[in-house]
């Protein structure tokens, strides 16, 4: 019998043919064409599986994994022909079998639905685009910390408020930015592995029923494990989500990165300047040079959250278990993927060319940033902090009142705020023996910097990457 859809996998029951802004709308090929290898890889091994479940023969099940070869061969040459009615990647790979090997093509969907094929074909490509992002976020890290090493003796201003708040060593600033990079490399390994289950065997919703083994037909397909709940597993889209929202937060960090540097590299701060390869001018202002670079870093960041938010919105509603709504998360995927392979490969640009002015970030310490220094300096004669910090700030605002800098204060002006201040107070205007202080690990001395950077080191050395 053919019916106006009767070409179509689904067509049997249809008597009216599907309007043509409707199967435009319906369409996922022009952008799931590119899990055209996941889903044939996925489609091998299921004709594996019920060929070692008696439901293919040996020539038939050759047939079918040869025939998926040639469609990838097609795909991957570029000469796959897509038709009318090719909805997405997987009807257009079936059509395109059965026109290749015949009949025996159907049997292959035996006890599979597109439900169970979609879900297994995204995390097949979702495993591929978490490897590829790890090693461009090591990449990334890799080059931070050689700059964290090689400048270790580069002094700056930390910033707390934007205001001018300790002196810090330009390193520890970029570490800081390291470390929030290793907890985003570590969640996306817990959330690629958490990812790294089968749902293949479940059907459209209810599972299979003919006596499969799911583990074997897992196993074949490198995942550590087959999901529990065939309800679930069809409808499950945790992990695009958690995906989506590790993007969304380590894009953040990228783009408090890009801010500083932005930042910097302004005539007003003068610390930095981009290369010209990650800047771009004005059409107007022929002075301009401006960091495109990291402004994109810093814009892109919003994009990636709103398709988190956005595919949030779509999930939020969905009765159980899988419905169309669910084809919205490929552009979702697909989309923060390639725009964070363009972060990180910018980023790693940015961080390797970029050079630094040491004698600008040196001239933006000021005495004032060693208040604290002289609140310690009390501290170390037994005064509690608490009044050594009233009494720090009465010298800034003697300093102040005599309009001079702090450090151009005299030991008589000293002792008329306490009497604890003798002549070792004029030597506290050091930004080197200020920073040396912060020994304790995780400060700004030159030994804590280096030891953690050596354990940064030591953590790359150890990834296989
Ligand atoms: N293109 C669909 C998607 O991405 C595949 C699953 C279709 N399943 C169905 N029951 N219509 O979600």
């Amino acid at each position: 019998m053919t019916t106006p859809e009767g070409n179509k996998l689904w067509g049997g029951r249809f008597t009216g043919a599907t309007d043509p802004v409707m199967e435009r709308y319906n369409q996922s090929l022009p952008y799931d064409k590119r899990m055209w290898r996941e889903d044939v890889e996925g489609s091998k091994a299921y004709a594996r599986c019920i060929h070692r479940a008696g439901l293919l023969t040996e020539g038939e099940m050759v047939d079918i994994v040869k025939g998926l070869d040639k469609v990838g061969e097609e795909w991957s040459s570029g000469v796959f022909v897509v038709q009318k009615g090719d909805e997405d990647i997987h009807t257009a790979n079936e059509r395109r079998l059965k026109e290749l090997i015949g009949d025996v093509a159907g049997k292959l969907h035996t006890g599979r639905s597109r439900n169970d094929q979609v879900a297994v074909d995204m995390r097949l490509w979702f495993r591929n685009a978490a490897s590829s992002l790890k090693s461009r976020l090591v990449d990334l890290m890799r080059v931070m910390v050689q700059r964290a090493e090689s400048e270790v003796k580069v002094l700056m201003p930390g910033y707390t408020h934007l205001q001018r708040a300790q002196p810090i060593r330009w390193s520890h600033w970029i570490m800081s930015y390291v470390w929030m990079l290793r907890r985003d490399y570590e969640r996306l390994v817990q959330l690629s592995d958490r990812s790294n289950i089968s749902p293949l065997g479940s059907g459209a919703i209810a599972g299979n029923p003919f006596n499969i083994d799911r583990v074997t037909l897992a196993t074949d397909l490198k995942f550590s494990s087959v999901t529990d709940n065939s309800l679930d597993a069809v409808s499950d889209r945790d992990f695009i989500v958690e995906f989506l929202s590790w993007a969304s937060l380590m894009s953040i960090h990228l783009s408090r990165w890009a801010e500083d540097l932005i930042l910097y590299s302004s005539k007003e701060f003068g610390f930095v300047t981009l290369s010209d390869a990650y800047s771009t001018g004005s059409s107007l202002m022929p002075q301009k040079k401006n960091s495109d670079s990291l402004e994109l870093i810093r814009g892109k960041s919003g994009t990636i959250f709103g398709r988190c938010c956005g595919f949030m919105m779509t999930l939020k509603g969905i009765p159980s278990t899988y419905n169309k709504d669910l084809q919205e998360d490929k552009e979702a995927m697909f989309d923060v993927y390639d725009t964070l392979e363009g972060t990180l490969q910018v980023a790693t640009g940015v961080i390797t060319t970029l050079k630094i002015h040491e004698e600008a970030m040196r001239a933006a310490l000021s005495p004032d940033m060693l208040a604290t220094d002289l609140a310690y300096y009390l501290v170390r004669k037994g005064v509690p902090f608490r009044t050594a910090h009233g009494l720090s700030g009465g010298c800034v605002a003697l300093a102040e009142t005599k309009r001079c800098t702090i450090d151009k204060l005299t030991l008589e002006d000293f002792k008329t705020v306490s009497c604890m201040f003798e002549k070792d107070v004029l030597e506290i205007w050091n930004y080197e023996t200020s920073v040396s202080q912060y020994k304790a690990y995780g400060g700004t001395a030159l030994s804590s910097v280096q030891e953690q950077i050596h354990n940064m080191l030591n953590w790359l050395s150890e990834l296989r990457i």
